[in-house]
C-alpha cells in the first residue's frame, strides 16, 4: 500500500485581494493533515476503463467506482488527471482512499490537501516522482471545480509545504521566517464555501471598482509590510498588521458576527492581533499569540463558542 499526505494551510495576509493580483502570504499547518492510500485490488473488473478504480472518501462515508462518480467529483478528477500526467491508462485495478483531519469548508485548505495527498499516493504507488510544482498544477484543476476562479494560493502552499509569498500567475516565492511565532486557529464551526464569498466580492468589485481596487491595494501593502516583518523577525509588528488586514476584510464584507466574536475574545485575552483566514463569512480566524498567552487565549476563544482550536508554530 502507498501513502501520500498533505498539510492544511492558513492564509496569514492577503486573501481575496490575491484573486485580483495582489500578493498574499500563506503557511502550511502541519498539525492537521490529509492522507491518501492506494492499494492494488488485484482482480480484473469488467466494464469500461476506470471501472477497476475504487474511490473511498472515509470522512464522507462514500465508496464508489471512478466510472460512477458525478462530473463535479474532485477525487475522481484528481485520480484521472494524475494518471494522465503519469502517462498511465485508466484501466487499473486499485483502490484510492482519502481521509482528512482538516475541517471541510473552513478556510484551512481541506479540498486542496486531500487532492495533493491523492496525487502523492498515486505517484508513490507507481514509483513516480512529481515536483511540488507538478503537484500544485494538478491540484489547481480541482480547485477550479470547488472555487470557480481560484488564485492558486491553496494548491501552492499544500504542494510546496512551506511558507509562500504568492502573486497569482507568478512562481511562488518561499521566504525566510527568521523568528518562529505561534498562531491560534479558532473555528467558528460555520461552513464557508469559498465559491460563494469569492463571487460576492466580485459583485462588490464590479459595482464599485475604484473603491474595491483601493481596498485591495491597501491589503497588498499590508501583506508586503508583513513579509518584511516576518523576514526581519519583527513579530511585534505582525499583530497590528493582522488587525489592519481584518479591518480591510470587513470593508469588503467577508467578516461575520461569529468571526468578530472570536476575534474580540482572542484580543481581549491578550492576542497581539487577529483576523479571519481564507474566504471568510465563517470558517476560521487566526490570532497571533505567544507561548505564554496561548492557553489563556485558547480557553477564552473556546468560551466564545469556537468549535475547535488549534495552536500551531509557524517557522
Ligand atoms: C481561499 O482560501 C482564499 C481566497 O483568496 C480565494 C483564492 O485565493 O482563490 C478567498
Amino acid at each position: 500500500m502507498s501513502v501520500g499526505t498533505a498539510p492544511g494551510k492558513v492564509i496569514l495576509f492577503g486573501e481575496h485581494a490575491v484573486v485580483y493580483g495582489r500578493p498574499a502570504i500563506a503557511v502550511p499547518v502541519h498539525d492537521r493533515q490529509a492522507t491518501a492510500w492506494v492499494r492494488p485490488t488485484g482482480h480484473r473488473q469488467p466494464g469500461p476503463p476506470g471501472s477497476g478504480i475504487l474511490l473511498q472518501a472515509e470522512d464522507l462515508d462514500r465508496r464508489y467506482p471512478l466510472t460512477a462518480a458525478p462530473a463535479d467529483d474532485a477525487l475522481a478528477l484528481i485520480v484521472r488527471l494524475t494518471l494522465e500526467a503519469l502517462e498511465l491508462p485508466l484501466s487499473q485495478n486499485l483502490a484510492v482512499t482519502v481521509r482528512s483531519a482538516i475541517p471541510i469548508a473552513s478556510g484551512l485548505g481541506s479540498g486542496a490537501a486531500v487532492s495533493a495527498a491523492a496525487v502523492r499516493a498515486l505517484a508513490a504507488h507507481f514509483g513516480a516522482q512529481l515536483t511540488p510544482h507538478q503537484v500544485s498544477e494538478l491540484v489547481y484543476q480541482t480547485e477550479v471545480l470547488h472555487h470557480g476562479t481560484p488564485s492558486g494560493i491553496d494548491n501552492t502552499v499544500v504542494a510546496f509545504e512551506q511558507p509562500v509569498y504568492f502573486v497569482k500567475g507568478q512562481p511562488p516565492e518561499p521566504f525566510r521566517i527568521s523568528r518562529p511565532f505561534h498562531l491560534l486557529i479558532g473555528d467558528t464551526g460555520i461552513p464557508s464555501p469559498t465559491k460563494v464569498a469569492v463571487a460576492d466580492v466580485r459583485r462588490g468589485w464590479e459595482a464599485n471598482r475604484a473603491r474595491y481596487d483601493a481596498l485591495f491595494d491597501a491589503i497588498g501593502q499590508t501583506t508586503d509590510e508583513a513579509r518584511q516583518a516576518i523576514e526581519m523577525g519583527d513579530i511585534a509588528a505582525l499583530g497590528p498588521l493582522m488587525d489592519r488586514n481584518q479591518a480591510l476584510l470587513r470593508e469588503i464584507e467577508v467578516s461575520s458576527p461569529e468571526l468578530e466574536r472570536l476575534i474580540l475574545a482572542a484580543k481581549g485575552a491578550g492576542a497581539l492581533g487577529a483576523k479571519l483566514s481564507g474566504a471568510g463569512r465563517g470558517g476560521n480566524m487566526i490570532a497571533l499569540v505567544t507561548q505564554a498567552t496561548a492557553e489563556r487565549v485558547a480557553a477564552t476563544v473556546r468560551r466564545a463558542r469556537a468549535k475547535d482550536v488549534i495552536i500551531t508554530c509557524v517557522g
